[in-house]
């Protein structure tokens, strides 16, 4: 598949077959702007991300179609490139709703309950660079400089209305969310996503990620809430972890991704016995532990260079999307207690309601309007 639909019942990029890489950017709304300001930022986005998903320029005129006097209205740097199964999905932070400045867009009173910041966890090391923001849109796409031209694009299109507060490069995705995917596998070398919400799964799809018309609030309905966590990766400590300890910290064998009481990578664990430390990761996340709850995951690794000792600056991009925040917090405090812990740093943080997919003429969003 080479194009995603932009228009739909849902937004593209949650439960589309999850693609190579990613360009996720969060954006915070500039001073002084207003419910204008805001509402002609997501019709021009919508505009662009509508042409980019079929690999169209972000105009008409694009890149050199305009008057040589004036900069292009396109950056370029996609010219000749197909759509690459480009998505591009868009999600309002709680500083959207009400900031310092009050209710500078006339939404405070449509801000979903339970859309705030998520609360602080055991461990969390946060980084503000790379945590939180107004808006935030998750570019996905099978070649990076189709996901990156997305972003500049759209950050060059918010000029004077939003401004970026931070990105992140994303490659090697950490899940899967159809059938016909295999398994890939994280930094720390497991399968991941084996047990993830997958797209044809219609029941587990509105129990636990799609809003419903019955929840609150009523303009988020078709919609998620997507949880970002940056997690750093020590994986050079890891890398010294003898294999049955490795096997023992996720719960699951190496090789195959099965649980440790037996059976393929696609048999349901069994947690009674002692085969799986109950502090593993996979014992700690699993719904028999967790009153049910499910979320899809729809994570990547990163690379952001090394630091001065010669250790890779690297870990899992997670990305989550799920029906009420309460879902991955709820799994988060699970986790306090996880073997895996000990490998890991929490030093990013986002949430955001992401609202249900747009209809031709109309633009992402509109419904909060
Ligand atoms: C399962 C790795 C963080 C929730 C798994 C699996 C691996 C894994 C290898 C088993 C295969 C699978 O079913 O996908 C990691 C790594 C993480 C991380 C390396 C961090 C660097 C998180 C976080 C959450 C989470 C932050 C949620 C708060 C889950 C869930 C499952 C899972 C719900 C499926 C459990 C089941 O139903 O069996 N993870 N994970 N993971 N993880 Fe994580």
């Amino acid at each position: 598949h080479s194009a995603y639909e932009f228009f739909g019942a849902h937004q593209a990029g949650i439960t589309t077959p999850v693609q190579d890489h990613l360009h996720f950017a969060s954006f915070d709304m500039m001073p002084r702007t207003d419910r204008e300001d805001l509402i002609s930022l997501l019709q021009d986005w919508s505009y662009a991300a509508s042409r980019m998903v079929q690999g169209l320029e972000v105009s008409a005129t694009g890149a050199v179609g305009g008057p040589a006097e004036a900069p292009p209205d396109d950056t370029g740097e996609a010219l000749g490139l197909p759509a690459a199964g480009l998505t591009l999905t868009f999600g309002f932070g709680p500083g959207l709703f009400e900031n310092e400045d009050g209710d500078r867009y006339g939404i405070a009173a449509q801000r979903p309950a339970g859309l705030e910041r998520l609360p602080a966890f055991l461990g969390d090391d946060l980084d503000p660079q790379t945590s939180h923001g107004d808006l935030c849109i998750q570019a996905c796409a099978d070649d990076p400089q189709v996901a990156v031209h997305a972003i500049r694009n759209l950050s060059r299109i918010a000029f004077g209305r939003a401004r970026l507060r931070w990105s992140q490069l994303g490659f090697g995705k950490t899940s899967r969310t159809t059938a016909a995917q295999a398994t890939p596998r994280n930094l720390f070398g497991f399968k991941d996503g084996t047990a993830n919400i997958l797209a044809d799964d219609t029941e587990a799809l509105a129990d636990h990620v799609w809003v419903s018309s019955n929840d609150e609030p009523a303009w988020l309905a078709g919609g998620s809430y997507l949880v970002a966590r940056k997690i750093a990766m020590l994986i050079e400590t890891w890398d010294r972890v003898r294999l049955s300890e490795q096997d023992n910290i996720i719960g699951r064998d190496k090789g195959e991704g099965a649980p440790l009481s037996g059976g393929d990578e696609f048999t349901a664990p069994v947690f009674d016995s002692t085969a799986i430390d109950a502090n593993s990761h996979v014992s700690l996340a699993h719904p028999d532990q967790n009153d049910g709850i499910r979320i899809l995951r729809r994570g990547y690794n990163y690379v952001d260079g090394n630091n001065a000792l010669g250790r890779l600056d690297a870990g899992l991009f997670f990305l989550s999307y799920q029906r009420d925040p309460a879902q991955f917090i709820s799994l988060q405090r699970r986790l306090s207690t996880d073997l895996m812990n000990e490998y890991i740093r929490h030093v990013g943080s986002g949430i955001w309601a992401v609202p249900a997919g747009a209809e031709p003429g109309s633009f992402v969003g509109e419904a909060l309007f």
